[in-house]
């Protein structure tokens, strides 16, 4: 399948795995990129521009196609190393990345320089209009549905896409709640040039998280997610568990006086634990309402073939006999 994003990151399907905290190391990265989308990297989970360019550098050992490294800019008192990163990035010859969090316009002059192209992942028509303003390639639009960080203005993809497909001119990404072949044709009848997708890339073969997490999002329905960290305005859709129940009863209690660290013990510092341990109650993780989709842990290839197959299937077998009929 031929889309504006599969021309501009030189893959084959349109299909993205997004940054992901403890989960985005080269093997997904790679297991993604050899199947034919774009996997990435996400480099807060190295942390350093070293640990960063080792990781570039094995994740090129695995797959000779195109992949990318996931940039989130996060509000720290002592922030990462973001020059040293993006300067690794440059070094290493990576052709994408993708940001998140804050505006990435500091980044945007030395990426821009070096020729790598950049999808900025945004929750609002209003941020992907400035990210198209300040010179990003493409943006990855995070429905209300999404593991993760969705924003605080609540707008689910239904509507969410075909107003981001009003607004801009560069191509967007649907992410968010997508899963298979269904997802994908949905996607693109709704204005974007493909997906990405987050949690449904958890519950591979390949990536390297504990077995436990996997089973946890095949054994989850679409019921079983939460939203934390709604009075602090950082608002995240995590799968909830005893330490998300706590958490949450901590929040009612607290009203309008939560502080961060109030809940620093659910939430700091939580993901290897969860997930290179699969203490499943260690604390607060990312995961999507999809999880309700998500029923078998295949490979990623199977993953990826088989969504291709089924989205080509609809548009050619049910949708063109709709129209003809
Ligand atoms: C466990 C987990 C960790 C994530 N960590 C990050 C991250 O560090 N940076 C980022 O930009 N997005 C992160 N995301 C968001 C994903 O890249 C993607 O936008 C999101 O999962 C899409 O929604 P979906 O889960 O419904 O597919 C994370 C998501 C999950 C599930």
């Amino acid at each position: 399948m031929k889309t504006k994003i599969t021309e501009l990151f030189e893959i084959e399907h349109p299909i993205i795995q997004g940054g992901m905290h403890f989960v985005g190391f080269a093997e997904l990265a790679a297991a993604v990129s050899n199947a034919g989308g774009l996997g990435i990297i996400t480099g807060l989970t190295l942390g350093t521009p070293e640990k960063l360019a080792k990781e570039i550098a094995r994740c090129r050992e695995m797959t000779k196609k195109p992949f990318g490294v996931n940039l989130t800019f996060l509000p720290s008192l002592t922030p990462p190393d973001y020059p040293g990163l993006v300067k690794t990035i440059i070094d290493g010859g990576v052709k994408v990345v993708e940001t998140a969090g804050r505006n990435p316009e500091q980044v945007l002059p030395a990426l821009k320089a070096a020729g790598i192209k950049v999808i900025h992942k945004c929750t609002s028509v209003r941020h992907s209009l400035k990210a198209q303003s300040i010179g990003c390639d493409a943006v990855s639009v995070d429905g209300f549905e999404c593991g993760g960080h969705p924003g605080e203005d609540d707008v689910p993809n239904f509507i969410l896409l075909p107003r981001a497909a009003e607004e801009l001119k560069i191509p967007f990404v649907a992410s968010g709640g997508m899963a298979d072949g269904r997802s994908l044709v949905a996607a693109l009848a709704l204005g974007a040039e493909g997906m990405n997708m987050g949690t449904r890339f958890i519950a591979t073969k390949e990536a390297p998280v504990h077995q436990r997490v996997k089973e946890a999002l095949v054994a989850a329905s679409e019921l079983d997610t939460r939203l934390i960290m709604r009075p602090l305005r950082n608002t995240e859709r995590v799968l909830r568990n005893a330490a998300v129940d706590r958490l949450l009863e901590k929040e009612k209690a607290l009203g309008a006086n939560l502080q961060f660290s109030d809940i620093i013990e659910e939430v700091a510092g939580v993901y290897p634990k969860i997930m290179l341990e699969g203490e499943m109650e260690a604390g607060a993780w990312s995961c999507g309402m999809v999880a309700g989709l998500i029923h078998d842990i295949p490979t990623v290839k199977e993953l990826i073939d088989r969504t291709m197959a089924e989205a080509e299937s609809i548009i050619c077998r049910r949708l063109t006999g709709l129209v003809g009929a």
